[in-house]
Order: C-alpha cells, then structure tokens, then sequence
C-alpha cells in the first residue's frame, strides 16, 4: 500500500463542456461559443452550447458521482456565466448555480476542487484585448476574487489555470483552439507574460479573501518525457528534455513553471526568445511567484527519450503497433511515473494529477451497459505507475480522472469520449460504464484493488 491514508480520489469536467445553457439566465459567451461557430473549427461543426445540460441536471448529476463514491470532484466556473461583461457587475443568478452546485456536492459528501479559468474566456475581455491587455491580470484577479468571497466559506481547493499551454500557445498562437488566432510571437509572449501575473494576482486574491484556510496549485498540461532504458544516461536525457526549451513557442514546461515555483524564467527560454520576450517589471516575477499548495498537472501521454551520441536527449519513434487511443494519442502508463518523479524533483510539492483519462469509442451494449475495458486496463497502468513514484519517494496527494461523464472535448466535439458515465446527447442519458464501478472499488481500497485482475468475466 502506498497511496498515502489522505490521498484524494477524484474525477473532473469544465464548465463550458459540461454545462450547456449557454444563453441562459444573463449568461454571455466566451471564446469558446464564438470559435465553435467558424467553419471548421470543431469536429462536424458540434458546440459547447447544450452539452451535458449539466446547468439544468447538476442534482441528477451529483448523485451518479455519488454512486461512483467520488470523495472529491473537480469543477471549474464559467466567468461570462457570473460576470457578462467579465468586469463590474455580477450576474447573481449565474452565481447561484454554483453556489447551489456547491451545496449539492457537500451533501453527498464530495469536496469541490474549484478551478477558476478552463479556457471560457469571456467575449466581451477579448473585444477589450483579452490576454494582451495590461489590464487582464486585474480582470481576472477580480473575478476571482467575486467567487472566493461567495464560495470559500464551503470550498476549499482552488484551481487557479487550467493548461496555460493550450489558452495561449493553441489559443493565440496555431489558432487550434479559441479564440483562433495566429499572432506573431512577441505577441504571444506577451499575452503569456500577462497570464503568469494573472495567476499570481489570483493567489494573492484567493488568500485575501478566502474565508479558512485554504489549498492554491494550477493545472498545467504535463510533457513528461520517458527514458528509453532506465539507465542513468537516458534517465537523465528525460530530465533534460522535460525542462529544456522545445522551440519558439510557448508549448513548454519550464517557461510556465519555473517563473511561478521558482520565481524565475528559465535562462534557456530567455535566449531563445531574446527580443520577443515583453519588458519584465520590476515586481513582476514576485507577484508571479507564490508560495502554492500542490503541484496540479494534466497528463496524458508522453514520448520516449534516450541519450544520443553526446548524451543530448533524442526523442525516439514508437514502435509500430504501440497502443493507442481512440484520438490516435499513444497510450504510456510510465508518463504517471516520471512525470511525477521529476516534477518533485525540481519543484518539491506534493502531486496532484488533475487529469489524466482515456477517449474510447463506447457505446450502450445489448444488455444495456457500456464495457469499456480499455479504459479500465489504461487508468489501471497509469494509477500503478503513479504508485510506483510514490514508492520511489515522490510525495503524491491526489488524482482525479478525466472525465467524470463524456462531454464537448473541444476541437473534437462529441466524437471522443472520456467519461466514467455514458451521456447519450440526444436524449441525455446517463449510463454508469464498467470503470465507474471498478473505480469505486480503487477508491474504497485507496488504491489496492489496483493489484486484482478487473477482468475476471471471461
Ligand atoms: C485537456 C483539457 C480537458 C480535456 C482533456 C481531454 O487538455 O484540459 O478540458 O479536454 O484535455
């Protein structure tokens, strides 16, 4: 047994892929509705706008996570929902949503993990410049500290960012994901600049408002890097190649993480962005660098990396028949393990896996149920090698599944699902999958029924 006794056990979704009532009560949109409107930009055209209708059936929805025996369930808030015009005044009846959501949670005994921004970036911030304004920091470190003041007498873990690389480097920079653009990198950077301070704003907002005492981290997207062979050469090639700059974009580990836990920007960042990057005021980088609680990170997949000829990292190709998942992502449970262990090493705070999850093309069986086994044996491999960075030392204090029920997965609409619960979307059903009573059981045991065999059917 090595999951430690306070572990947290959870499982995740976002607002704007969950919620659905997009235009309901005062609710205005984010970048998000406006980029599902252009051609092209989601799978078959589908959108955020009904989803899960999760804003109408949260209560129907708290009590399947209730049937899950989910002790923790991570949500995030839409902004536009709360604050239309993102600034001034607040929209009480969007507040009351969460506010009653909240209250859902704690009767059936699930603790909230609140994550404050997961890409629905209100409209109405984007037409005054969005992340490019000097301003969004304040804009944001308001708004947060609207939801603190209303929820902190009952919540207490905040989120402040979900995956910063993708807002800005898919967001701004591809033009993959909302709102779309392609800006030129000094432009990037700045908007980048600008969200690191929003975050550390949003800490000092959360700790001057929050009514107890509290747990701050973020969620950034997790690029753990693998060695091929677990020789010192190749484990060192991976640690160098986690935290090394990539290229000149902002699709990085170290650029995001190091000025928020070790108060600086890293120096090879700084090279390869030389002009590009904005002026850094003097007290920038202390509002960026506040002390956090945990260190929050999404992981999915990971490459595999060896020591070349000089010992310089050198990612390697998969091998022709490598699992993969239903998104053609490759399936590497080992990512749970050496994402852990080297994020401990550098940044010294106890692991919470924020997401990590597997999109699986599943449907309702004859016998009414929906045998997901691949999804099982996925989060399985993953949960052990978690395990294993735990044994090895690494101090880990959660994990939370991706997704709690299938749900708008951005660019690929309703195509992939990742849910624990089947949601049909014409009718809006709810089918717990196989892996939502295995997970119980993972949860019931903390962790030790890993080691049975789930698949004693056949
Ligand atoms: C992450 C996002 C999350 C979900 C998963 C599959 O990048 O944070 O909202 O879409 O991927």
């Amino acid at each position: 047994m090595t999951f430690p006794n306070h572990f947290v056990w959870g499982a995740g979704a976002s607002s704007f892929q969950i919620e659905g009532g997009a235009q309901e009560a005062g609710r205005t949109p984010s970048v998000w509705d406006m980029f599902c409107s252009k051609p092209g930009a989601t799978w078959q055209g589908h959108s955020g706008a009904v989803a899960c209708e999760h804003y109408q059936r949260y209560r129907d929805d708290v009590a399947l996570m209730r049937q899950i025996g989910l002790p923790a369930y991570r949500l995030s808030i839409s902004w536009s929902r709360v604050l239309p015009d993102g600034v001034g005044k607040v929209n009480h009846i969007g507040l009351d949503f969460y506010d009653r959501l909240i209250d859902e949670l704690l009767a059936a005994h699930i603790a909230p993990w609140v994550t404050l921004f997961h890409w629905d970036y209100p409209i109405e911030l984007y037409a005054r410049g969005g992340w490019l304004s000097p301003d969004s920091p304040h804009w944001f470190a308001d708004y947060v500290q609207t939801i603190v003041e209303k929820l902190s007498d009952r919540v207490r873990h905040w989120i402040t960012l979900n995956e910063p690389q993708c807002f800005i480097h898919l967001g701004l920079q591809t033009g993959l994901h909302a709102p779309g653009d392609k800006l030129t990198l000094p432009l990037v950077l700045r908007a980048a600049h600008h969200t690191l301070l929003a975050h550390g704003q949003a800490v000092q907002s959360i700790r001057a408002a929050s009514k107890q005492t509290c747990e701050i981290g973020l969620a950034p997207v997790g690029l753990a890097k693998i060695p091929a062979t677990e020789t010192a050469q190749d484990i060192e090639a991976a640690r160098q190649a986690m935290f090394q700059m990539r290229d000149r974009t902002t699709w990085q580990t170290a650029f995001w993480l190091d000025p928020i836990f070790l108060g600086q920007y890293p120096a090879d960042a700084l090279e390869l962005f030389g002009d590009a990057m904005p002026p850094i005021r003097v007290g920038d980088l202390e509002t960026i660098h506040q002390p956090l609680d945990f260190f929050g990170v999404n992981h999915y997949s990971s490459p595999f990396v060896r020591a070349g000829k000089d010992g310089a990292p050198e990612e390697i190709p998969f091998a022709p028949g490598h699992p993969i998942a239903a998104n053609r992502s490759f399936v590497v449970p080992e990512t749970l393990y050496w994402g852990p262990r080297f994020y401990w090493e550098r940044y010294h705070l106890p692991i919470v896996i924020t997401e990590n999850g597997l999109p699986t093309l599943d449907w309702i069986a004859l016998d009414g149920k929906v045998h997901d086994t691949q999804r099982i044996d996925f989060t399985r491999r993953y949960l052990l090698e978690y395990e294993r960075a735990a044994r090895d030392g690494a101090q880990l204090k959660g994990y939370f599944h991706w997704s709690v029920m299938d749900n708008f997965e951005v660019t690929e609409g309703y195509r992939d699902r990742f849910g624990l619960i089947h949601v049909d979307f014409p009718t809006q059903r709810r089918t717990l999958k196989d892996s939502a009573h295995w997970y119980r059981r993972v949860i019931e045991t903390n962790g030790a029924s890993l080691h049975e065999n789930p698949f004693h059917v056949y």
